[in-house]
Formats: structure tokens, C-alpha cells, sequence
């Protein structure tokens, strides 16, 4: 291997511990920051995020009360929640863990949140804010993304960023982040997808490419500019196993590459906490 490895553990130690400090100002004026959590139905996995989450919660000093609702709540019970914990002044930011089940429509329950206390950053009016370049929680991937760049000094202004993948989650609104006037984005931003079948042409040129489709492998050697950076952003899971987007033999060309595990991940998450303490810092300004 070639490549440098662009891991996401330091990025994140560094963004929670701004958290951690931010959390500890709040705390000491008197505010108790706090991060409520919802959980629909007992699928292992989400139950088990959402226990790392709270326990990372309460590390860094937010307490986080939690709804947990049966597996066949109703798309009524659920904004009702929702709304609830919005209209709570002691709750600063909300997350509701997704994916819910599959009778549930999560984009028409986030409708129901306060968009302030959206920790995770994808209620449309953060969407909105995003695209008018106004300030607002941000998606938590496409911001890990850029602050994960930004930690290891890869230069993105002025550069060209290819995306393979245009989803809600990460592709657009990582193209819209990076394309913004700002020095840590700043780049001239492609996004390519499934309409673009030639999108080899696209990701060989690319000084940063970053993988955002959720197919396991889709990134080959072939695919990558020699000495060019790559972060891989989409996963696909089966069963606990992951399966990136990006092939491993990936780093005997690129530059740079994010490792197979512990790249974007920590990024994403260490987002959400500094979503969570911005939102209490406006609540209570
Ligand atoms: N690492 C993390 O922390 C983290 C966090 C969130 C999400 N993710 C991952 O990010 C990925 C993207 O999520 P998302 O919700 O934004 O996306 P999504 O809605 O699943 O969309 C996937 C995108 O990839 C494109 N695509 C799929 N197969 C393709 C192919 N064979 N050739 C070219 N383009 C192809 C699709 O094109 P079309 O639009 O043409 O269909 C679509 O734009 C997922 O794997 C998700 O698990 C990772």
C-alpha cells in the first residue's frame, strides 16, 4: 500500500473535545445541554446505536431522555413525539434513529420537528438552509467529510471533487457543502450517478473523489486519479459485516484514502454532538 491513511478517530477526539468544552461553558451558566433520542421498534442494531450515542451523550455532559416506541407505533404516534420533544424548551436537539420501520414515513415525520433541533441535519428546512448557504445544523456525513479533510490538510478549494452518488444523505449535500464559498470547500464540485454511465471518465480525473453510493467494491483502481485523495463514504452492511464502496487495492494509487473502518463513521458522529451543542447554545443565547 501507498497511499496515507486518512483516518476519522482524530478528527473526531477533536471535534468532541470543542464539544466536550462547549458542553462544560453551557453548564457552567446553568443549562443542562440536552439531546433526546427516539427509537422505533427492537431491531438490534439501531438499539444498539442508539446506546453508543447516549453513552457518548453522557461523557460529554448532555443528558438525553429517550423515547422508545413499539414496532408498530402509528405515523400519527410518532410526530406526535416528535412534536412533543420539539415544543420541550429543556430539550435542545432531537434525533429520531433511522432507519424506522418500514410502514413509517420518516422524511413526513421529520415535518413534525422544530428544524433547530435537528441534530442530524436533513429536516428540509436545513436542506434549504444549506442550499441558500444560510447557517443551520448541517447533514452530519458531508460536514464530517469536510472537516475530516480539513484535519488532514488535503486542500479542497479550487480543486476538483468528483462524488459518485447523488443520495438525500450524503451525495447532494455534500456537493452542495463543498462547493460553498469557504476555505475548507471552495472546489469545483461533479456529482455522478447511475444517469451517468460513462462516470469512470469523471472519477479518473478527480484530484478528490469520494464514493457516496452504497455499492460494495464500485471504486477500483481504475477508477482513481494516481496520487489523488479518496474518502469512502458509502457502505453497504450485511449482517454486521461492511462492505465500502471503495475497493482496498484503491491505495496502491491514490495519495490518500480513507482506512476500510474508522474513516467517515466517527466523523459523522462526532457531527451530530456538535449539532447538538450548537442547538443549545441558540436555544438559550
Ligand atoms: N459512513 C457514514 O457514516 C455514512 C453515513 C450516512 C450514509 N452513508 C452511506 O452513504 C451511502 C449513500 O447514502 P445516500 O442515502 O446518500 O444515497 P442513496 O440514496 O442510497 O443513493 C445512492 C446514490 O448512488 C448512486 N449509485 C448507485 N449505484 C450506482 C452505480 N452502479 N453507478 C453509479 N451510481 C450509482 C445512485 O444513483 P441514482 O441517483 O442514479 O440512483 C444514488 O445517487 C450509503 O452507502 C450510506 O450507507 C455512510
Amino acid at each position: 500500500m501507498s497511499a496515507r491513511l486518512l483516518p476519522g478517530g482524530p478528527v473526531a477526539e477533536s471535534i468532541l473535545s470543542e464539544v466536550s468544552d462547549r458542553v462544560r461553558v453551557l453548564r457552567d451558566k446553568g443549562v443542562t445541554p440536552a439531546l433526546a433520542t427516539i427509537l422505533v421498534g427492537d431491531d438490534d442494531a439501531s438499539a444498539g446505536y442508539i446506546r453508543i450515542k447516549q453513552r457518548q451523550a453522557a461523557d460529554l455532559g448532555f443528558v438525553s431522555p429517550h423515547a422508545h416506541l413499539p414496532a408498530d407505533t402509528t405515523q400519527a404516534e410518532l410526530e406526535r413525539v416528535i412534536a412533543e420533544f420539539s415544543a420541550d424548551s429543556a430539550v435542545h436537539g432531537l434525533l429520531v434513529q433511522h432507519p424506522v420501520p418500514g410502514h413509517l414515513d420518516y422524511d413526513v415525520a421529520l415535518n413534525a420537528m422544530d428544524p433547530d433541533k435537528d441534530v442530524d441535519g436533513m429536516h428540509p428546512v436545513n436542506m434549504g438552509r444549506l442550499a441558500l448557504g444560510l447557517p443551520g445544523p448541517l447533514p452530519c456525513t458531508p460536514a464530517g467529510i469536510e472537516a475530516l479533510l480539513a484535519f488532514h490538510e488535503i486542500p479542497v478549494s479550487g480543486r476538483e471533487v468528483v462524488i459518485l452518488g447523488r443520495g438525500a444523505t450524503l451525495g447532494r449535500p455534500l456537493a452542495m457543502l463543498l462547493a460553498q464559498k469557504r476555505p475548507t470547500a471552495n472546489a469545483a464540485v461533479t456529482v455522478v450517478h447511475t444517469g451517468v454511465k460513462d462516470w469512470p471518465r469523471y472519477t479518473q480525473r478527480a484530484e478528490i473523489l469520494i464514493a457516496a453510493a452504497g455499492v460494495p467494491g464500485i471504486i477500483q483502481p481504475e477508477h482513481v486519479r494516481p496520487g489523488s485523495t479518496v474518502i469512502g463514504g458509502g457502505v453497504r452492511y450485511e449482517g454486521r459485516r461492511l462492505l465500502p464502496d471503495v475497493d482496498e487495492s484503491c491505495a496502491e494509487v491514490a495519495g490518500a484514502i480513507t482506512p476500510r473502518v474508522g474513516g467517515v463513521g466517527p466523523t459523522t458522529v462526532a457531527m451530530l454532538f456538535r449539532n447538538a451543542v450548537s442547538a443549545a447554545e441558540r436555544a438559550t443565547s
